[in-house]
């Protein structure tokens, strides 16, 4: 079978998402800037056009926050069809913006768009080293907690509806939310989605964030949502060593700061470590319990550089278990949904993640066997925002971005299969 028709449909999906200086997720659904997602647009750009590549990038960062945060979404214009919009959020800049972070990937990916043409990335990747490395302190002051890497919303995990959050979910008081109307279920089935309740509580968190005026310090104390995230762990743990490596590229001094935070999270990693379950966890920080779930964040334990035999077999289990890979949660858990956002459901950008950490690990024939099926369910069912791992059907927003990214820089035949 050839596939080159695919990687002609995957770079138009990336120009038809293009708004100029930034690309969407897809239209209608998601009409911003997201954070992670323009991550992964730029890696897909920097296959066909490098200049690009770096324009996302730099438009990210263009609205980095005084503090350093990046955020998870930026608000180029006027959308009425998205909620909640920046009224909701409440946020004084310019763009607005929302007030929390997204996984922490530019620097992996400034990376990567750098090594696909270094004569024509230097200038670009020098000029948005500080930005990085701003976030990265960010993330070590705001968000490390005990040496791990916790959110203080599901949103800002990217894996929204996940049932690590469950737990402490159900703590936040939903009372004073009120009627409003979402309009993600105007454009995908109801039960591709969150549900009503787990909405409620996404805005009473964002709420009583902005009601604390975005305060970092009031957050970590009083928000009844910190969670300590594998996935978000593992990503700012890559992204850190990535950083490292684009600081000795430049000559910068920061290097022994940077080789700090390396060190003690991979160190602070084994707490993530549930024995009982034999696998990697989310810990519910406030009541310092694990959350008992095997999710996909689980596997990013090989792209974080840690390596480690252990979740091996887990995902060979459920690799044979499934025809599609990886289920973000376990196909045995209880609750397990195929086809609802991050309760099941399997994302070809956390397989290209997955996957090119099994590689670099030397775990070649799991690293294929994830390849492989990421190229399948695409090839079979379209470039949606996330598919069924038990019969591939194509769910929430189709002609997406970052599956047509994965497509170019993983999955195709042609693509380079890593970064
Ligand atoms: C959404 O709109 O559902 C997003 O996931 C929030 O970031």
């Amino acid at each position: 079978m050839t596939y080159e028709h695919l990687d002609e449909e995957a770079r138009q999906i990336l120009r038809d998402n293009d708004r100029g200086s930034y690309t969407v997720p897809t239209s209608g659904l998601y009409p911003y800037q997201w954070n992670w997602d323009s991550a992964f647009a730029a890696w897909g750009f920097s296959t066909f056009d490098n200049n690009r590549a770096w324009v996302e990038l730099e438009t990210l960062f263009a609205s980095q926050w005084e503090d350093g945060m990046v955020p998870h979404i930026i608000f180029h214009r006027q959308v009425p069809e998205y909620f909640p919009g920046p009224d909701v959020w409440g946020v004084e800049h310019t763009p607005p913006t929302s007030g929390i972070s997204q996984p922490p990937i530019a620097a992996t990916m400034a990376r990567a768009v750098y090594e696909s043409d270094k004569a024509a990335g230097r200038a670009r990747l020098e000029g948005l080293y500080e930005g990085l490395l701003n976030w990265h302190r960010w993330f070590m002051r705001a968000r490390v907690t005990d040496g791990l890497c916790c959110v203080t919303h599901p949103w800002e995990s990217g894996r929204d509806n996940a049932p690590d959050w469950d737990s402490s979910m159900a703590n936040v008081d939903t009372s004073m939310v009120g009627e409003y109307t979402r309009r993600d279920t105007s454009h995908v089935n109801n039960d591709m989605r969150p549900t009503k309740q787990q909405y409620d509580q996404y805005l009473a968190l964002l709420y009583f964030s902005r009601d604390c005026g975005w305060d970092i310090d009031t957050i970590n104390e009083k928000s009844p949502l910190r969670v300590a995230d594998p996935g978000m762990h593992f990503m700012l743990l890559r992204a850190h060593r990535d950083l490292l490596w684009i600081a000795q590229e430049f000559g910068k001094p920061d290097g022994a700061e940077i080789q700090g935070w390396i060190d003690s999270m991979v160190e602070s990693a084994e707490k993530f470590w549930n024995a009982d379950g034999g696998y990697y966890d989310s810990i519910n920080m406030r009541a310092g319990e694990f959350t008992n779930t095997l999710s996909c964040a689980s596997f990013y334990c090989w792209y974080a550089g840690m390596d480690d035999t252990r979740m091996i077999p887990h995902l060979e289990r459920i690799l044979a278990a499934v025809k599609y890979p990886v289920p973000s949660i376990d196909p045995e858990a209880p609750g397990f949904d195929h086809i609802r956002y991050w309760r099941g459901p399997l994302w070809c950008m956390a397989n290209s993640q997955i996957g090119a950490g099994l590689a670099e690990m030397g775990h070649t024939e799991l690293a294929e066997k994830v390849r492989l099926g990421t190229r399948a369910v695409i090839a079979d069912h379209g470039f949606a925002e996330y598919h069924s791992p038990v019969d591939g059907t194509p769910a929430g927003g189709q002609h997406f971005t970052w599956t047509a990214a994965v497509w170019l820089t993983f999955a195709s035949p042609q693509a380079k299969g890593g970064f």
